[in-house]
């Protein structure tokens, strides 16, 4: 195990009462694979990124990892400084690592080498972030993410603002890297068709808690949790078939604390103990899914799609 968390809690103050975006949340990342946190935006995810990578402190809970953990982001000209090249860029994590006011030759040779293994070109080394397609630019995010050698690296949306041809692109170099290094990644995305490319493992999120997680071939081709199969009902990648669950609504309030399950208000299979009882995570085969109904064995109606691996 590469990295251990165990009922990690953040809440956040904020007029009116107190959000609690991340509500014990346990993971384990093992070496050289990637685990996929999906979920509805607000349901926590870049908080738990950011308390993954050491960013904030969680409330509560424990976190085993071994070093550091770089971060890419979705808005990838956010992180890079609009002044300085593309080799200067790279160069930054070792500059500053080393405690220097300029590159090395070592450093730019070092820089010079990432770049090639992100398939930047050579010409792109003297650019400036403005000067380059979103897609080189989350390529220059993910060297500078690299150029400490970390065991981990954890992207949060990395190709949510770019097209479906350039997503492509990013999530097969992703895979290309992690097995040329035996890299470790957290993968974030509202996504599901991204996720379903790269993941080994997915935790599905709602309301900063974990409703399901288990195997990628599992939890994507044979979704358990009413609330999974309702986010890969609602997948625009595939298509929609009767019966199919829909989401409805939004999520509650993350200011509010419900009693039971977070998911019932919304949920089609809802029963009277959904709403009074907090179902924790069971394993139900090889997932583990919080849900009182499938825990007794009910099985919530999908199914894969033909066309599904
Ligand atoms: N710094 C913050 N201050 C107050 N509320 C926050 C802060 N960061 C996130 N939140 C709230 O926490 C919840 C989870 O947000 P976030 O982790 O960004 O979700 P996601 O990345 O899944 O969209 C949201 O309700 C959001 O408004
Ligand atoms: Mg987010």
């Amino acid at each position: 195990m590469i990295l251990r968390a165990v009922d990690l809690f953040k809440s956040y103050k904020v007029p009116g009462g107190r959000v609690r975006a991340v509500r014990g949340i346990s993971l384990d990342l093992e070496k050289g694979k990637t685990l996929a946190i999906v979920g509805e935006s607000g349901c926590g995810k870049s908080t738990l990124a950011r308390v993954l990578v050491g960013l904030e402190a969680p409330d509560s809970g424990t976190l085993e990892k071994a070093s550091l953990i770089p971060m890419v982001f979705q808005d990838s000209l956010g992180s890079l400084h609009p002044r300085r090249t593309v080799l200067q860029l790279i160069c930054e994590p070792l500059v500053i690592r080393d405690g220097l006011l300029r590159p090395s030759e070592a450093h730019e040779l070092r820089a010079k080498d990432l770049a090639r293994q992100v398939g930047l070109a050579i010409e792109s080394l003297t650019s400036l972030p403005h000067e380059l397609s979103g897609g080189q630019r989350q390529r220059v995010n993910i060297a500078r993410a690299l150029a400490l050698d970390p065991d981990v690296i954890l992207l949060d949306e990395p190709v949510s603002a770019l097209d479906v041809s350039i997503q492509a692109q990013i999530l097969n170099l992703l895979l290309e890297l992690q097995v040329s290094r035996g890299l470790s990644i957290i993968f974030i995305s509202h996504d599901l068709s991204v996720v379903r490319h790269i993941a080994h493992d997915v935790l599905v999120l709602y309301l900063g808690s974990v409703l399901e997680s288990g195997p990628a071939s599992e939890v994507l081709s044979r979704p358990s949790h009413p609330y999974t199969q309702a986010l890969l009902a609602s997948d625009p990648s595939r298509s929609r078939r009767p019966g199919q669950l829909v989401l409805k609504d939004e999520p509650p309030s993350p200011l509010e604390v419900l009693p039971g399950c977070s998911f019932a208000a919304r949920c089609p299979y809802v029963e009277a103990v959904c709403r009074l009882e907090k179902p924790v995570l069971k394993n139900v085969g090889r997932k583990a899914v919080a849900c009182f109904p499938v825990q007794r064995g009910l099985q919530v109606g999908y199914e894969p799609t033909p066309n599904l691996s």
